[in-house]
């Protein structure tokens, strides 16, 4: 590699991102990661829609690519390997961020990588973002070694030169929650995955998102339901919870205003599935049994702690379950739910009580959500395990490449 540089798209749902990421001895760092978010344009209609995403992402795509190169203080001929999200996501999305990074390969000569972007997700967890130091050192690096070799070379130079971070070690067992993905993910080298359990109806996301449209409070669900349970007024003493946490991990508070109870799904269930529709449906009759309740903010705020607190306590204990029969020597958190505050704290605490030889790892809050440095990041360890056959017909994928709603991950 000459610069050991990546340029990357993803555009799978409502974010289109760009980002040129730097490979080297200290690690993996960001250049420049630009994301453009499309919520409020989404917000009125209560969740995603297609063909409205896509056409942001056109509009938007081609400035986003200047920002970064600017940002990143390089241009073309600097980046050795683009890389984009090919999968899973709505197509008419996927589509946008495909065609276009197919057009730079062709136009750049320069390798083209799919990626799926669950992996992206997991590969978060391996930019190792100090948001302090990590740009200045990127901007130090990026003074220093950035070279005008030619894209011949680089097929034949083999591999980015990639820091792992000493705290990640195999096997790896990766807890992915996001909006369309609930999974627990085991492993035993880099990217090989096994998943040993998912959800069997909505992804963990999905479930803060109808919710958040059940009591009328907003979208996206997780930022707004997880705020508003931040503001319950908690009756017993938050730093007890884990002495009163119930022996099958769940953690349920007595004597609250409304006495809202709602079920731990697959929680005493042997295998590590989850599902979390009935617990929207029960937030769904706990609604209807009050409607004239939905005004009193005390009574929203229960409801969304005690929402929070059953996936919470489900995705801990059944993380924790499959840690003591798989044996991990880490886990990782991964996806845009992994920016909740008591997911990541409540899983520390207890990978920390039963499991102390475990590293405990989760992505910086800036990565927690849709973004293209994650791409990029499984990119490097992608283009690192491939044959130079490998590498050299990727100069070509432009050619082929497609989109997958449904891509799986292998
Ligand atoms: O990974 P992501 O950005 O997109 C997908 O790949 O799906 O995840 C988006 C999901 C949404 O469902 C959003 O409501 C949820 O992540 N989310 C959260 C929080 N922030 C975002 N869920 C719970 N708590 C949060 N703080
Ligand atoms: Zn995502």
């Amino acid at each position: 590699m000459s610069n050991n540089l990546i340029l990357s798209i993803e555009t799978s749902c409502d974010d289109t991102a760009i980002s040129i990421l730097k490979s080297s001895a200290q690690g993996l760092a960001i250049l420049a990661s630009e994301v453009s978010s499309q919520i409020k344009l989404h917000a009125k209609w209560g969740g995603v829609v297609p063909n409205l995403a896509a056409r942001e992402h056109v509009k938007n795509i081609d400035h986003l690519l200047d920002f970064a190169l600017r940002e990143a203080g390089v241009s073309p001929e600097h980046i050795d390997v683009i890389a984009v999200t090919q999968g899973p996501g709505l197509i008419p999305a996927l589509l946008v961020g495909v065609s276009y990074a197919k057009t730079l390969s062709y136009l750049w000569e320069k390798p083209l990588l799919g990626i799926h972007h669950i992996e992206g997700h997991i590969y978060a967890n391996f930019i190792s973002v100090n948001p302090k130091s990590q740009i200045l050192n990127s901007k130090q690096i990026r003074n220093t070694e950035i070279t005008n070799k030619k894209e011949s070379s680089i097929v034949q130079n083999s591999k980015f030169k990639i820091q792992n971070s000493p705290s990640i070690k195999f096997p790896i067992l990766c807890l992915v929650v996001s909006g369309g993905h609930t999974q627990l993910v085991l492993m035993k080298d880099h990217l090989q995955y096994e998943i040993i359990g998912q959800t069997l109806d909505d992804a963990v996301g999905e479930a803060f998102d109808k919710v958040a449209r059940i009591l009328g409070i907003g979208y996206p669900g997780g930022p707004v339901v997880s705020a508003m349970a931040e503001k319950f007024q908690d009756p017993n003493d938050k730093c007890q919870k884990e002495k009163t946490r119930n022996q099958n991990g769940s953690y349920r508070m007595q004597d609250t205003k409304y006495g809202i109870q709602f079920p731990r799904p697959m929680l005493n269930k042997k295998n590590y599935d989850f599902s979390f529709s009935g617990l929207k449906t029960a937030v769904l009759y706990e609604t209807k049994k009050h409607p004239e309740l939905l005004k009193d903010k005390k009574y929203l705020t229960e409801i969304c702690h005690e929402f929070q607190q059953a996936t919470v306590d489900v995705l801990v204990a059944k993380t924790i379950k499959a840690a003591e029969a798989h044996q991990p020597k880490t886990i990782l958190l991964a996806g845009g739910v992994s920016a909740n505050k008591e997911l990541r704290a409540q899983l520390g605490e207890a990978i920390k009580k039963n499991l102390s030889e475990v590293s405990y790892i989760i992505p910086a809050l800036s990565l927690t959500g849709d973004n293209a440095a994650m791409i990029a990041a499984a990119a490097a360890f992608r283009w690192n395990k491939m044959s130079d056959a490998q590498r050299k017909k990727s100069i070509s994928a432009w050619k082929t490449m497609q989109p997958h709603a449904n891509l799986k991950m292998k």
